[in-house]
């Protein structure tokens, strides 16, 4: 299938143009030379959905909205589940719906119900006989598809980041909370091996007070953003990253952090900082593979190369996330863990270091016999099958798994909407303290006030 590319200069600079906002409409003010965003107040006869507890569905019906790269690997993961039943699928790519039904075939279950055209998502949503929207659509697509899920009653899981504007966070939240239904972001890299282990180490206190954290994503994708075929359809991620800088993909590194730091589970995430760098890698690659006067190479893209944010917790502990997607250099999600006591990094190398002698790292066997006394008890449990199913080595088979054990047995999900809305808002708050020369932005609140009621992050068990 071929996917002509159409972003040029001229539309380019037409898309920035069409972002550029009037004062009033601003999500945000600057008060005291700090950018602060709005929190809108609840409704009245609204309520939180912290710990969120819905009736138990013994199979849990699914319908697959966005049938691409990922959701493709998510319906194959689906044939390796219990308590499910695929009910539908659904993209505006026939072929991709074909694919996706042949996987099903391949692995012995019936056909689902088939939905192509580029609205019928809403179709879909409106299927009684439907208890999960599983969203795997571009990061367009992820917010009204989720409105419209929760609205209809379905509960959803959507890809990351949920969604791209606070504002959107926002709207999630609201939905959530009105139609008190789940909204579970997708965010697979909390359930690696690593990060189980060093969640469960954490928890045994051996790193102490955890004082400083480091993630990222750090992925070249350089040759998926400028495929005109096969690669992102539509080429939406190479559109997004042509008007918009910051952190657009903060979630993966920001997931397995705000877990260990118990994120609206006795913490906050209050203030965040962000500089980019300036773009070189995408006009360069471009130039290379298109020749230095095609479209591609002549787009003014706008998302620098390497993004730093930092973050400070109400409770004084500093996130660092990064994000490049555009340089020639290893994989990296750095999952480092600074404490008290100790010290945890994943990348480039998995290290693990102590108190008294925390200046130099464990030797490998001495660290990997830690990380197989401290393995999570779901990958205990669960980790063998999922390295079997795959999908990033078996993360993406535990978050599905997960996901549907809890709500076949009605307990509150692992990651909440006000996981999804903290998460994924720092793409555009990243954003908008970039385009403010650094200036530090007061980050909202989204469970109005209830972040400390919960202490601290459990993975809900049944009885
Ligand atoms: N968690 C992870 O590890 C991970 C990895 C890759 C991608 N992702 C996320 O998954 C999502 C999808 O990414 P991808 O790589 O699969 O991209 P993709 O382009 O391969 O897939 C997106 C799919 O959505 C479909 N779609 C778009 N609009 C639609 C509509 N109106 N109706 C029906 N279908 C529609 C497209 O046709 C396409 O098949 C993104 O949000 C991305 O950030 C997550």
């Amino acid at each position: 299938m071929k996917f002509r590319f159409v972003v040029g200069t001229l539309l380019a600079l037409s898309l920035v143009a069409g972002c550029s906002r009037s004062a009033a409409d601003e999500p945000y003010r600057i008060v005291n030379n700090e950018i602060v965003f709005a929190e809108p107040p609840r409704a009245e006869g609204q309520h939180d959905v912290l710990q969120l507890r819905c009736d138990p569905i013994p199979v849990v019906r699914v319908a697959f909205i966005g049938l691409g790269m990922r959701g493709s690997g998510a319906v194959e993961r689906f044939t390796h589940l219990d308590g499910v039943e695929i009910v539908a699928l659904c993209d505006k790519v026939p072929a991709y719906v074909e694919r996706a039904q042949r996987i099903l075939a391949v692995n012995g279950l019936p056909a689902a119900l088939e939905f192509t055209g580029e609205e019928d998502w809403r179709k879909v949503c409106e299927l009684e006989n439907v208890d999960l929207i599983y969203n795997c659509t571009d990061w367009e697509m992820h917010v009204p598809i989720a409105l419209y899920a929760m609205e209809r009653g379905r509960h959803v899981a959507v890809e990351v980041p949920a969604a791209m504007t606070v504002k959107d966070c926002w709207a999630l939240v609201d939905a959530a909370e009105r139609t008190q239904r789940h909204c579970m972001m997708l965010e697979n890299c909390c359930y690696d091996f690593f990060e189980m282990a060093t969640l469960n180490m954490a928890r045994a206190g051996l790193f102490g007070e955890i004082v400083h954290v480091e993630g990222a994503y750090i992925h070249d994708l350089r040759a998926l953003q400028f495929d005109r075929g096969d690669g992102y359809v539509g080429m939406w991620r190479l559109k997004h990253n042509t008007v918009h800088t910051g952190n657009p993909y903060p979630t993966h590194g920001l997931g397995p952090l705000c877990q260990l730091l118990d994120i609206h589970r006795g913490d906050r995430m209050e203030r965040l900082v962000s500089m980019s760098s300036g773009q070189f890698g995408m006009s360069a690659y471009a130039a290379r593979k298109y020749g230095p006067e095609s479209p591609e190479a002549e787009t003014p893209y706008a998302l620098g190369d390497m993004n730093t944010t930092l973050i400070r917790t109400a409770k004084g502990k500093s996130i660092l996330i990064q994000h490049d997607v555009t340089s020639p250099r290893p994989y990296n999600r750095h999952h480092t863990i600074s404490g008290t006591k100790g010290f945890a990094q994943k990348y480039p190398v998995p290290t693990l270091a102590f108190d008294p002698d925390a200046h130099r790292p464990l030797a490998k066997d001495r660290m990997e016999e830690l990380l197989q006394r401290y393995e999570h008890p779901i990958t205990q449990e669960i980790g063998e099958k999922a390295r079997e199913v795959g999908g990033h080595g078996g993360m993406d088979f535990i978050m599905d798994y997960r996901l549907i054990y809890c709500l076949r047995n009605g307990l509150p999900l692992d990651q909440d909407v006000y996981d999804a809305a903290e998460w994924s808002s720092v793409a555009e708050m990243s954003e908008v303290s970039v385009r403010h020369g650094g200036l530090p932005v007061v980050m909202p609140d989204f469970t109005r006030g209830a972040w400390n009621r919960i202490e601290g992050f459990r993975h809900a068990q049944a009885e």
